[in-house]
């Protein structure tokens, strides 16, 4: 069996895809502007699970998960500058407990995307100001949630949030400036390296980490001018943001949706034939294999943080998770040291600029269970028999 008995299998979420009434963050303006959300729908409602937050941990339980990867809406528990809203704190409380209570182990994201509206109103991470503000928010939750959670992620995929949000446009707040975009990505390392040291101060027995985002990059043709371009594409999309905060992580969370075949010739990057997700990404499952194989090399415990696929109607996933769980058991069985899987997402949730017509869910989003949530529960069976 190559998984060990504490390995978490959980799934993933984040605050503002799923709670709803997310009002005072950057986003939910962002959603107001016709245009900028592919359906025309916005975060109001999401799956409420604000309030239903534990049918969600009921969805998790009737599964056998023993995992649960969240995040906590920095808009919703500082309003304003220093001013802490002392409802949204009491509620994650309960939900923390509610997860104790189930023997789910939590994994919190202090940011995933979403900034409170006075801090994108002082430009957001453009603005060397915001990793302070990022720290005292940081040092806050630790301060009130030690007791609850060990396993903190201070941000989800630094290099996709500046890439989307400020060179390519498509997301908040949509800038397209290359000078922004580099100033973002470092000033999120910066963040991160200050957030974890303000963690790991209060709470010196945590797990502090980060989540990044891995593609998997393979060569079209095996002679060397391919094979340099192939590590090029990769040190600057998987590397180079590894580079800035390797030595402040206690382990890598790692994200992992798509394979790319690098060619040596235009375009450099295309997709290879496989299946395709209603997204259109190509699934390859069997890749999870390589891309934590290559993150072995940093010496760090690795979490998959993310992982899946958008499949309304459930054709690839049973499948696609059966794979993958048997690929990552092999990198494992050859000492690989991942600690946990969390797939991508407990259920269909509000997919950023694509609205709610991404289905990502195990479950949807009124909660009933797709075929691939009992094979997931099977698979954990199998692999975690008690
Ligand atoms: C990741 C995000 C997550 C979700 C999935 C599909 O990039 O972290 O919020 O949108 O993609």
């Amino acid at each position: 069996m190559p998984y060990p008995k504490d390995f978490l299998f959980g799934s993933a979420t984040s605050a503002h895809q799923i709670e709803g009434g997310n009002i005072y963050s950057d986003w939910y303006a962002w959603e107001q502007i016709p245009g900028n959300i592919k359906d025309g729908t916005d975060s109001q409602i999401a799956c409420n699970s604000w309030e239903q937050y534990e049918k969600d941990i009921a969805l998790l339980k009737n599964t056998n998960q023993n995992a649960y990867r969240m995040s906590i809406e920095w808009a919703k528990i500082e309003p304003s500058r220093g001013k802490y809203n002392q409802h949204a704190i009491e509620h994650y409380k309960k939900v923390f407990q509610a997860l104790q209570k189930n023997n789910i182990e939590v994994m919190v994201t202090l940011f995933h995307f979403t900034l409170p509206q006075w801090v994108s109103r002082q430009g957001g991470f453009t603005n060397p100001k915001t990793i302070n503000d990022f720290k005292n928010f940081a040092s806050k939750m630790v301060n009130t949630y030690h007791q609850q959670v060990d396993l903190w992620v201070t941000i989800n995929e630094p290099t996709v949030y500046a890439l989307k949000g400020y060179l390519q446009g498509d997301w908040c707040p949509g800038v397209k400036d290359p000078h922004k975009f580099v100033k973002v990505w470092k000033n999120l390392a910066k963040a991160h390296n200050i957030a974890y040291s303000a963690i790991k101060n209060k709470q010196p027995k945590a797990q502090v980490g980060i989540v990044l985002n891995y593609a998997s990059y393979e060569s079209s043709q095996n002679n060397f001018i391919n094979k340099l371009a192939t590590l090029t594409v990769r040190y600057f999309s998987n590397t180079l943001f590894t580079k800035q905060i390797i030595n402040n992580t206690d382990f890598l969370g790692i994200n992992y949706y798509m394979k790319f075949v690098i060619q040596p010739r235009l375009p450099l990057i295309k997709t290879g034939d496989a299946a395709r997700s209603d997204f259109g990404w190509p699934l390859h499952p069997e890749n999870i294999y390589q891309v934590v194989k290559e993150s072995q090399v940093w010496g760090k415990p690795i979490y998959i943080t993310e992982n899946g696929l958008a499949d309304q109607k459930d054709k690839y996933r049973p499948e696609f998770i059966k794979e993958t769980l048997k690929w990552l058991g092999k990198a494992i069985d050859e000492g690989a040291p991942v600690k946990g899987y969390f797939h991508w997402s407990l259920l269909d949730n509000f997919e950023w600029a694509e609205g709610y017509s991404m289905k990502f869910g195990l479950h949807t989003i009124d909660r009933k269970p797709r075929k691939s949530a009992q094979v997931y529960a099977d698979l954990i069976k199998k692999y975690q028999p008690d």
